[in-house]
């Protein structure tokens, strides 16, 4: 069956700052988990679950995601030569021909919801799909697969949850749902990164959403929100007043590749799952492992324990 969803929103305005300097002069959706850049691990996503048009919000520093999706007759024609086939098979399906890009320029970093609004005019008045590169999910069935499926049956925005630890809800949009067991329910409220001790559940907001049209109507009338952005929080919370919001507990395993402890661990289970890689890197990982000192060698100057684990989680 053709997917009634057929529209992806990218908000990739953000600079990463976590991973400076790396993304000084590119962007941190560009950044490989293994051989791929995050951004094409989104969009292989959106078009496993019936997406064909693809909208980018973007900022500064961000052609190289165009670039990426862009055909290059060029290096295509040196790959040729040089026998290089199955990369140049590679390199054309790294877009399928069907689909379309759309790149809007988002023109100040005033949050996350301004992004989603800056995609109206490309979206319409049909339901979207917005995917947060930064959330690396790997599942059986892709994740937004799995929400469009409950859209499909609810016919109302579905946001992508997971439980988290309570310490970190101050990181993410916390959900209430009526019913706090099932794989599926509907939203009470939403708020965006409550303090732990007022925060309405441990139930979190990852990177994936089903949305209406009526999010628009919604995000032109919120004002700045935490963090003096224009919150996609607060438009989602003004909508479930008037029409279902669902969260989905989605099937799947989630890394964080916006905080670099979740980028690596990404890295090693994707390398381990390589065709290529799996055998030789199980074996280097095993070697490192029997090897490894039993407290970290202390560098000079440096924060040592969790300095680095616990991220901010603000899209940087
Ligand atoms: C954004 C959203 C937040 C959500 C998170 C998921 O926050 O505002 O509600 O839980 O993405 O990754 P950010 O990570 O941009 O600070």
């Amino acid at each position: 069956m053709k997917s009634e969803i057929r529209t992806a929103v990218f908000p990739v305005a953000g600079r990463g700052t976590r991973f400076l300097p790396a993304t000084k002069a590119s962007p941190k959706e560009m950044l490989p988990v293994v051989d791929k850049p995050l951004i094409q691990y989104a969009v292989e996503e959106a078009l496993a679950a019936g997406a064909e048009r693809l909208v980018f919000i973007t900022g500064a520093s961000k052609r190289a995601i165009e670039d990426h999706f862009d055909s290059d007759p060029e290096l295509e024609k040196l790959l040729e030569s040089q026998g290089k086939s199955e990369l140049v098979r590679q390199m054309r399906s790294v877009l399928p021909s069907y689909a379309t890009c759309i790149y809007i320029r988002q023109p100040a970093p005033l949050g996350l919801g301004h992004a989603v609004l800056c995609a109206e005019a490309a979206v319409g008045r049909e339901p979207f799909f917005v995917h947060l590169a930064d959330d690396l999910i790997d599942a059986e069935v892709p994740c937004l697969k799995q929400m469009a499926a409950t859209y499909a049956f609810h016919r109302g925005s579905v946001l992508g949850v997971e439980e988290i630890p309570r310490r970190d809800t101050d990181k993410y949009g916390i959900v209430e749902v009526e019913s706090s067991r099932a794989p599926i329910s509907r939203m009470r409220s939403i708020v965006e990164k409550p303090k732990p001790a007022v925060a309405p559940s441990t139930l979190a907001v990852v990177g994936r959403y089903v949305l209406t049209a009526g999010i628009f109507d919604q995000l032109r009338q919120v004002g700045r929100g935490a963090g003096g952005e224009i919150q996609l929080t607060d438009g989602i919370a003004r909508l479930l007043h008037r029409e279902a919001v669902y969260a989905h507990r989605f099937a799947g395993k989630r890394f964080d590749c916006g905080s670099k402890l979740g980028y690596l661990q990404a890295t090693v289970e994707h390398a381990l799952a390589h065709p290529d890689l799996s055998h030789t890197f199980r074996q280097y990982l095993l070697h490192l492992s029997r090897n490894l000192p039993r407290t970290p060698a202390r560098r000079p100057g440096k924060a040592t324990k969790g300095a680095t684990a616990r991220k901010t989680r603000r899209r940087a």
